[in-house]
């Protein structure tokens, strides 16, 4: 199992520190042209996660390419890069210019408008022109996450992402919505439940490798994610109040796995299949 971030939670550049403590590092999306994203308000804190409406603000492409990458791979700790764009046409783009590092098709940003193709063209264009691992991040909001993930590994995907955030709105004290967009992506504690929800129906559909991602908060949560399936494991929103996670998580994720009775965190993975195998649709 590799222990990443998620993708726009953590600036490797400012913390290589962090970057260095994980098996991989994640970029945030980037996009064919520069994007200053939402304007603000476009976080804010609610009892049980976090709202963000950023809107994919990077430098883009060219600048990624010719600046950040070089001094990304300058860190040695292996790179995904993360894709976005607004048709098949952008993300194949930025994917025929990558080379030596896992793709991630952030094919699921709540805060943009989405591209007009379906997650499966967009794979399917992206694998025509790369050799690169593509990793398909899917939205949560599928209503059949089975189909969407038979379609997008027919397409020629090599693993998934799951999930990105749910759309989420908080009101301030005159009731008006916080975020200047009104609605933005949800993360954190509360996305837990939605996470397990979605690899366990993945993990129904598919024996491709999954990376999960969804709340985690300490190594209880590693483990039942693995236990649902998952092959690696992202730690997101929680990296903004406590950088210094992933030495504890592998640490708490060692104990979870003794105090459950497994040898290994994967074996995990068997049991919890046996109990659901006929509950989960
Ligand atoms: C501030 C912020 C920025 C994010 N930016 C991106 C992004 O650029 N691309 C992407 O695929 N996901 C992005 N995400 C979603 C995370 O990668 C992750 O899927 C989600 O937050 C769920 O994990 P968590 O509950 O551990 O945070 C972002 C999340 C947050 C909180």
């Amino acid at each position: 199992m590799l222990l990443l971030n998620a993708s726009g939670c953590l600036d490797a550049i400012a913390a290589p520190d962090v970057a260095s403590s994980l098996d991989a590092y994640v970029t945030k999306t980037i996009t064919l042209e520069p994007r200053s994203g939402n304007g603000p308000i476009r976080i804010a804190e609610t009892d049980h996660g976090m709202l963000n409406a950023i809107g994919l603000a990077n430098p883009g492409r060219e600048h990624f390419l010719s600046t950040t990458l070089p001094q990304l791979r300058a860190l040695d700790v292996p790179l995904w890069v993360s894709v976005g764009g607004f048709t098949a046409r952008e993300y194949a783009d930025t994917c025929a210019r990558l080379e030596d590092v896992t793709i991630e098709l952030n094919l699921s940003c709540p805060n943009v408008d989405e591209a007009p193709e379906s997650a499966a063209e967009i794979v399917a264009a992206c694998r025509e022109v790369s050799q690169s691992a593509l990793y398909a991040k899917v939205s949560p909001h599928s209503w059949d996450m089975g189909e969407t993930v038979r379609a997008v590994e027919a397409a020629g995907a090599d693993g998934l992402s799951m999930i990105n955030t749910v759309r989420g709105a908080a009101l301030d004290a005159n009731l008006s919505p916080v975020l200047a967009r009104g609605a933005g992506g949800y993360s954190g504690p509360a996305l837990k439940p939605v996470a397990l929800a979605a690899v366990l129906a993945a993990r129904r559909a598919t024996s491709l490798p999954i990376v999960a991602m969804g709340g985690v908060c300490n190594g209880r949560d590693v483990l039942e994610l693995i236990a649902c399936g998952a092959t690696h494991v992202a730690v997101g929103t929680l990296l903004f109040s406590d950088p210094d996670a992933p030495a504890r998580l592998r640490k708490e994720l060692a104990l979870a796995t003794e105090h459950a009775g497994f040898a290994r965190p994967e074996d995990a993975f068997a049991h919890a299949l046996d109990s659901v195998a006929n509950t989960v649709n």
